[in-house]
């Protein structure tokens, strides 16, 4: 089957969803997910979207982007981060007047919240700066953006997932996906395609990332020859459900839950004196895990408390109402009585596919742009978070640039026309293949085997705290890793619903990810955000100050030297490097 739209979206989360609604202002769109839109990933999203709208605490943006770049460990762009925070309030404005339904104040307004590393006045004191709706601010909003892309005819393909993106030259057509039913692959040809698949948190054992974030997208770009950016820096979110991974909301603490170890110790105190429990999810992270080695989880176990019991019974229904059922239900623990039992889990991806601030992807270094290819979010690199994302800045992100790469994307058919592609080899070959390659593969190896052995070895190696010893083997285990997916044997040949095959080719990108976060994060010699080397413990701004760009090296895999690097210059527009203290 053979698609032609002005412009393609893939991923139908927030950032895929802002960006259609703003292309279809200009010209015919389609979105094509993996799943139905509304199960996408930003549906688990539970604690706000940050703007300093003032409503609970006198606020200001420019408090909003000391924050942000602070947070970032300096490692964000200034420049970008200023687009978004000064987007921000009119950002959430226009949500509240599309429909979505945030929590309120006695006196109507919207309700805020604090969330970590969010600070009035320059650091001087928490603020509350996080609008939501309850515990469901993701939901909430992508239903309401979901039932504004309905309105404006914007047409869905869910249930397909795309295999290749199809090039001519530097040039991006559109993309080859299959059609899960039927097993079909079909070809989506577009005058500009945005990328907006989300994370890729499924590389770790401990996620509080969905089954489909899989890094399908950046993944097929890196085998294209296209660069992904600082993929060193995954954050780890202090609050997973021990056992799980499930995401605890930083609202939480933000409401005033407490971070309690072993000897019932609130230990935040020692590690950010001044915020405490609402200090940055790096630093907050590397607490509970240095907690935990150093014999103070506990009953000196492998976990600590989070502390609910101090807030009213009334706020705890009505602002944390689905972490309070998830407690209930994953766990067995009412928190109104009892402590969570709580440890950092793999959350967001701070590295990705690298844009300008218009969603544009750059090829290289010099920030040179692939026509008609764009892509925002989460799978996106723009860069806002720097070296470590604050809270409550990713909902921002996904609305202010998923909506600038629509706004972009839109206007490319009036630069070039793409016609419908032809039912050729060239177009729909390399997807085609994808699929029989799988098929033809023989062994005895089975995906999920291959899975949680890649999963366990980068939580081992690679999570919170790294060394150089322990990412060298993370990269001999990622080649036994490869050559073991050779031998997955395939049971299911047919075409209607072949998950089997769409799982096994999702662990290869996996693994590819999960080179490319370990290479980037040997090469990087320093400490700095989520990226904490014991063996150079010191952020390095004369030397690490810049942006990793790693690029795939064509030929066999080595235990080293598949990936090649080069920097870009981290833009500083207005505030100079410090001691990031809390
Ligand atoms: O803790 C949370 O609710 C997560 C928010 C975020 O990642 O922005």
């Amino acid at each position: 089957m053979l698609h032609r739209f002005d412009t393609l979206v893939i991923g139908s989360g927030l950032a895929g969803l802002s960006a259609a609604i703003e292309a279809s202002r200009h010209g015919s769109v389609a979105v094509i997910a993996k799943l139905y839109p509304t199960r996408c990933h930003s549906s688990a999203a539970q604690g706000g979207i940050a703007a300093a709208l003032g409503n609970e605490d006198p606020d200001s943006p420019e408090w909003h982007v000391y924050d942000t770049i602070k947070g970032s460990d300096y490692l964000a762009d200034q420049d970008a981060v200023r687009t978004m925070c000064e987007a921000a309030v009119k950002t959430v404005i226009g949500l509240e007047h599309m429909g979505v339904p945030f929590s309120r104040t006695p006196g109507g307004k919207i309700a805020q919240r604090r969330f970590g590393g969010h600070t009035k006045e320059f650091g001087a004191a928490p603020v509350r700066r996080a609008c939501y709706c309850a515990d469901r601010t993701g939901l909430a909003i992508v239903t309401t953006l979901y039932e504004q892309s309905q309105r404006r005819g914007i047409k869905f393909f869910p249930e397909f997932h795309v295999l290749d993106i199809m090039m001519e030259g530097d040039r991006c057509l559109g993309a080859a996906a299959m059609e899960i039913r039927t097993g079909e692959i079909c070809a989506f040809s577009a005058c500009a395609t945005i990328l907006a698949t989300g994370g890729y948190g499924r590389v770790f054992r401990t996620t509080s990332n969905a089954i489909q974030s899989t890094g399908d997208l950046p993944g097929i770009l890196l085998e294209k020859g296209l660069p992904l950016e600082d993929m060193e820096f995954f954050q780890f979110h202090p609050t997973g459900l021990y056992g799980l991974g499930i995401l605890v909301t930083e609202g939480a603490r933000g409401e005033g839950g407490v971070l309690v170890n072993g000897k019932g110790e609130r230990f935040m105190e020692r590690y950010a004196p001044h915020i405490k429990d609402l200090a940055p999810r790096d630093m907050v992270s590397r607490a509970i895990t240095t907690e935990i080695r150093e014999g103070r989880g506990v009953g000196e176990r492998d976990f600590v408390y989070l502390d609910l019991r101090a807030i009213p019974e009334k706020t705890l229904s009505e602002r944390l109402p689905e972490i309070m059922n998830f407690c209930r239900i994953y766990m067995g623990v009412d928190p109104s009585v009892a402590p969570i039992p709580v440890v950092p889990t793999a959350h967001y991806a701070m590295g990705g596919i690298p844009t300008d601030q218009g969603g544009r992807v750059m090829k290289n270094e010099a920030g040179e742009t692939t026509l008609g290819l764009f892509a925002a979010g989460e799978c996106a690199c723009v860069s806002v978070h720097g070296a470590n994302r604050l809270g409550c800045n990713s909902l921002l992100d996904t609305v202010v640039f998923g909506r600038r790469a629509g706004e972009a994307a839109g206007k490319m058919k009036d630069i070039f026309m793409v016609e419908a592609a032809a039912e050729s080899e060239e177009v729909l070959g390399p997807a085609k293949n994808t699929v029989s390659e799988i098929l033809r593969r023989r062994g005895d190896e089975k995906t999920g085997a291959v899975r949680k052995d890649l999963q366990e070895l980068m939580m081992g190696r690679c999570s919170v705290f790294r060394n150089e010893a322990g990412l060298k083997a993370a990269l001999e285990g990622i080649k036994e890793l490869k050559e073991r997916a050779k031998h997955i044997a395939i049971t299911d040949r047919g075409k209607r619903f072949n998950t089997e095959v769409l799982e096994a080719i999702e662990l290869g990108r996996l693994i590819d990810l999960a080179e490319v976060i370990v290479s980037s994060a040997v090469q990087r010699k320093e400490s700095r955000g989520a990226h904490s080397r014991e063996d150079y413990p010191e952020r390095d701004d004369k030397n690490w100050l810049k942006h990793t760009f790693a690029f795939k090296k064509a030929g066999a895999f080595k235990t080293e030297g598949n990936i090649e690097f080069s920097y870009r210059p981290v833009s500083i527009a207005g505030f100079p490097l410090r001691k990031r203290e809390y």
